[in-house]
């Protein structure tokens, strides 16, 4: 029996005195999972994820992942973490505008320090795999919505992540391109990527998630672990 991959114990998140953001959360993620997680606006998902990506830390309580407790290191510590064990996708892409596809898809391994020509040869691969190889040296600007989107998982996983994180991966796609990136998730976790999702898109997770967990006001109030395809 493997340790789960995540390990989050009795987390609690307060930013102001209102509500808490996260209530006592307890939440296990095993390796190959591809987890969705759901709720209304405000509920705290967003936060969750920040959590599991060392982009934020819990007022209360521990987050272990991949054996790393993150509410014990420090920023440079935590830098590294997201350089080298996650790689995460975002509604709005975040891509760099002035650097070409192909250098997006770089940066993280140049960041790493990884050497160059290997980069080079696993950002060409990984271009190819999702389908914008001709667009390697065009700019961010000149592509789709889903083709952006495509580029921006190519470069979560340029370093090998142990985990993808994604936050509304197809929150600003049209439907076409929404049921591309569903499918490319759902054949990245086919392949064994562990995915942590939060998304409003219920055909998403019906599409890619193994298990689902919905936040209601910071608490989980579901968890369904999918026992049948679909
Ligand atoms: N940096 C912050 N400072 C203060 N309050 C915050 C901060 N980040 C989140 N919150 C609050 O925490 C709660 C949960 O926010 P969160 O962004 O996690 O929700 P969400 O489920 O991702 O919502 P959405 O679906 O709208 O993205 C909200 O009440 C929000 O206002
Ligand atoms: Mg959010």
């Amino acid at each position: 029996m493997t340790a789960p991959i995540i390990e989050i114990r009795d987390v609690n998140k307060k930013y102001d005195e209102g509500r808490p953001a996260l209530a006592d959360v307890d939440l296990e993620v095993n390796a190959g999972d591809a987890l969705a997680v759901l709720g209304p606006s405000g509920s705290g998902k967003s936060t969750l994820l920040n959590m599991i990506a060392g982009l934020d830390r819990p007022s209360e309580g521990t987050v272990t992942v991949d054996g790393l407790r993150l509410d014990r290191q420090g920023e440079a510590a935590l830098a590294r973490y997201r350089r080298e064990r996650i790689g995460m996708v975002f509604q709005f892409f975040n891509l760099l505008d002035d650097l070409t596809v192909e250098d997006n898809v770089l940066l993280p391994a140049q960041l790493a320090g990884r050497p160059r020509a290997l980069a080079r040869h696993r950002a060409a691969h990984l271009l190819e795999r999702l389908g914008v190889a001709r667009h390697a040296r065009a700019f961010p600007g000149r592509l789709s919505g889903g083709e952006r989107q495509r580029v921006a998982v190519a470069r979560a996983l340029m370093n090998r992540p142990r985990l993808l994180l994604a936050d509304e991966p197809t929150g600003a796609l049209d439907s076409a391109s929404a049921a591309e990136v569903r499918e490319l998730l759902a054949e990245l976790n086919q392949e064994g990527q562990t995915i942590v999702l939060v998304t409003h898109d219920t055909a998403l997770a019906a599409s890619c998630a193994t298990r689902t967990v919905e936040l209601v006001d910071g608490r989980i109030a579901r968890d369904v672990v999918r026992t049948v395809a679909e």
